[in-house]
């Protein structure tokens, strides 16, 4: 299991030494002008940076123009790496807090690689936030089932705080999480915190299990067929590898589960994030703006079209 997750509360900024900026006139307009134009990033600091598994960080960013960043669970931002590039990533923190913001990546390629490796003090370019949420308020009276595989976990943190917070407006809710091996494990404080103090059932199981491994070996989508909720009024949050997507999904239908109830995050290239590049496009959908989270019924016509 990993260290505790770092979290957007006053002691983040505290770990890094850095305080929150106050918003000024000279910010708010900077923030104005970010909206005004999409494609022009707003500067953000690095304010801590936490090893959350041997290939992932999450960092914590603070505006350099004191505006804070407001999002909904679900979204994702551009991140520049100044003279590197830049990649989408989702927003991995609390959408109700106003302490600095998360993002959780892991090192594949050269701008995360960049990301990764920031320090705090490292200047990082913010566009957005884009795209459609989870909407997770579209499950309150019913249970809810998310389902995660992976780096997966880190789009569907927000999600789930958001649940651990109303819990009581829900019925059961159950998260079932595939990691590649014990020490690929996410969030491992969370896991627990959710498990003891929400009422979250928290399956976790692995691919590659070492002989001290006492927990499950085996895929996610296995999880599914004997999870304990009633399909016939749940909404399934799903995010993961293509692959892992679509099968947890078969598997969510087969249950008894809506496929307008069964939401996927279509995590494929882009490189705009609004609308103008068509790196996105699937079909006649633009995932950057009719995305990423979007429901299985629209999915599933479309998920043999391969990314451009
Ligand atoms: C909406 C959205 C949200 C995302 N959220 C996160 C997140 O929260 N955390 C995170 O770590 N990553 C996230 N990603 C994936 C991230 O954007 C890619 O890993 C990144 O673009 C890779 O860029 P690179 O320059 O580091 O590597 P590259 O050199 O571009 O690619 C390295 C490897 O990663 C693969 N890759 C590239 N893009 C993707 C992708 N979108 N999905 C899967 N594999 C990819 C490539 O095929 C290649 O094998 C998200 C992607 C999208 C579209
Ligand atoms: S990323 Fe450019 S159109 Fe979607």
């Amino acid at each position: 299991m990993t260290a505790p997750m770092l979290d957007r509360t006053p002691g983040v900024a505290g770990v890094a030494g850095v305080a929150e900026a106050p918003a000024t006139a000279t910010g708010t307009a900077h923030a104005a002008a970010a909206a005004a134009d999409p494609m022009l990033p707003r500067p953000f600091r690095v304010t801590a940076r936490h090893l959350d598994t041997r290939d992932t960080v999450t960092l914590a960013l603070d505006p350099l123009d004191g505006v804070p960043l407001a999002f909904a669970a679900g979204q994702f931002t551009m991140l520049h790496a100044f003279g590197v590039g830049e990649v989408p990533i989702s927003i991995s923190g609390d959408p109700r807090s106003c302490g600095p913001l998360l993002h959780t990546i892991r090192d594949v390629g050269s701008v995360t690689h960049a990301l990764v490796g920031a320090t705090p003090g490292t200047a990082i370019g913010v566009r957005g936030p884009f795209g459609t949420g989870w909407e997770v308020g579209a499950g309150q009276g019913g249970d809810v089932v998310v389902i995660a595989g992976g780096i997966g976990l880190a789009p569907l943190r927000p999600a789930l705080l958001e649940l651990a917070h109303d819990r009581a407006a829900y019925g059961r809710v159950v998260l079932l999480y595939g990691a590649r091996s014990p020490e690929d494990i996410l969030f491992a404080g969370d896991l627990a915190r959710w498990a003891a103090h929400h009422r979250i059932t928290v399956e976790v199981t692995v691919d590659y299990g070492p002989p001290d491994w006492t927990g499950r070996v085996g895929l996610v989508t296995d999880l599914v067929p004997r999870a304990g909720f009633d399909p016939a009024h749940a909404l399934a949050l799903v995010c993961g590898p293509e692959v892992m997507m679509r099968a947890v999904a078969t598997a969510l239908v087969a249950r008894g589960v809506a496929p307008e109830r069964v939401r996927l995050s279509m995590e494929r290239n882009m490189k705009c994030g609004v609308g103008l590049c068509g790196h996105c496009q699937l079909r006649e959908l633009f995932l950057c703006l009719d995305g990423p989270v979007l429901g299985f019924d629209r999915l599933a016509p479309l998920m043999d079209v391969r990314e451009l």
